[in-house]
């Protein structure tokens, strides 16, 4: 500090030059700080997958995470290893992350699903921002608890039996009729029965009661030949699509052939979606709507949707909004 003041006296045209110096210094201290806390800190993120890394929206959201400068590591949730009291390991790399994705936890036996649900929550509870949260990604894989809270906030769902009682799904069946039965937990109208008469849903029910299943059956809602899909990111709704059942089906899932269509919702429909997903605390969703006849009945939330359909008809940039959001949530904004 002296010397420079004596310099200064000694030469003064060198002024300029110390203040042009001094101010490029500050700036490019500034700059530094900015880029370890602020909004362009880089973060190391990690995203579940089971069998395949290059899943669609897997890849959509390395990518993004890649494009917004942050490290990614995708990870199985098979080669983590968790240890009391030390914390959990990852079997080959380092499993140090700011935030995770889950994609999928995989199919198991219920003490695979069961132990992989704890090691969501393990995660969580070290510190690393799991984004749907664990509790919020499990329920919404359950159909009967995803219901049972949505009715429970004044949400409309389709009337539902659920049961391991074979006599009391039937009954249940008899008295509504048009019933369909679907999977505890499934995902793009697989394994689905809608049947035609009674005794053809009583042998459904007897086959999947004999396998050990639980037993869930559904009225079947009168509604357009179509449903819609409503994406909901930080509960904001970020675009709908109708879609369309194609021809011989009554589903309407994108899998098995419906088609995409844009749409904007109006308030109740909107209102209904975004209130799907606060109920159910998840990050983002995708939404799916029954327009019955007394308005919007939900009949489930996806905690790990794909949007390859709503980005085609909507061009949005819906990965690039869900890191976004990671990167919000895991730095506790
Ligand atoms: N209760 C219902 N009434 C009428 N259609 C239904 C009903 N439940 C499901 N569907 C049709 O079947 C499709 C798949 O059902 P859904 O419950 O979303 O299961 P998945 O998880 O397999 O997508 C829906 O998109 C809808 O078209
Ligand atoms: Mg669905």
């Amino acid at each position: 500090m002296q010397i420079a003041a004596c310099s200064l006296r000694l030469f003064p045209w060198a002024t300029p030059v110390v203040q042009a110096f001094r101010f490029l210094w500050t700036k490019l201290l500034v700059q530094c700080a900015s880029e370890t806390k602020g909004d362009h800190a880089r973060m190391r993120f990690g995203i579940s997958y089971h069998e395949n890394v290059n899943n669609w929206a897997t890849k959509g959201l390395i990518d993004a995470m890649k494009a917004k400068g942050h490290d990614v590591k995708p990870f199985r949730l098979l080669d983590v290893a968790a240890e009391i009291p030390h914390g959990f390991v990852h079997l080959e790399e380092d499993l140090t992350l700011d935030g995770a994705i889950v994609r999928t936890i995989g199919f198991g036996t219920g003490n695979q699903i069961t132990y992989r649900i704890s090691l969501l929550e393990h995660l969580e509870d070290a510190g690393i921002y799991v984004m749907n949260p664990a509790y919020s990604f499990r329920r919404a894989k359950d159909k009967y608890a995803t219901l049972t809270a949505l009715h429970k906030a004044g949400i409309r769902v389709p009337r539902t039996h659920v049961s391991e009682n074979l006599e009391a799904a039937t009954a249940f069946s008899e008295e509504v009729g048009d019933v369909i039965i679907k999977p505890l937990i499934g995902a793009r109208g697989m394994g689905m029965i809608r049947a035609e008469n009674q005794e053809l849903t009583y042998r459904a029910l007897k086959f999947i009661h004999q396998l050990g299943q639980v037993l869930y059956v559904q009225e079947m809602i009168e509604k357009p030949d179509r449903d819609i899909r409503a994406f909901v990111i930080d509960n904001q709704l970020v675009a709908a699509m109708y879609r369309n059942v194609p021809k011989g089906e009554w589903r309407s899932n994108i899998h098995g052939g419906a088609e995409a269509e844009a749409v904007e919702l109006d308030d109740e429909y909107t209102e209904c979606a975004i209130k799907t997903a606060e109920v159910l605390k998840l990050d983002y969703t995708g939404v799916d709507i029954l327009e019955s006849k007394d308005g919007p009945c939900v009949i489930e939330a996806n905690a790990s949707p794909s949007w390859s359909a709503l980005s085609r008809v909507t061009n949005l940039d819906i990965a690039g909004m869900i890191v976004d959001l990671l990167v919000k949530k895991s730095k506790g904004t």
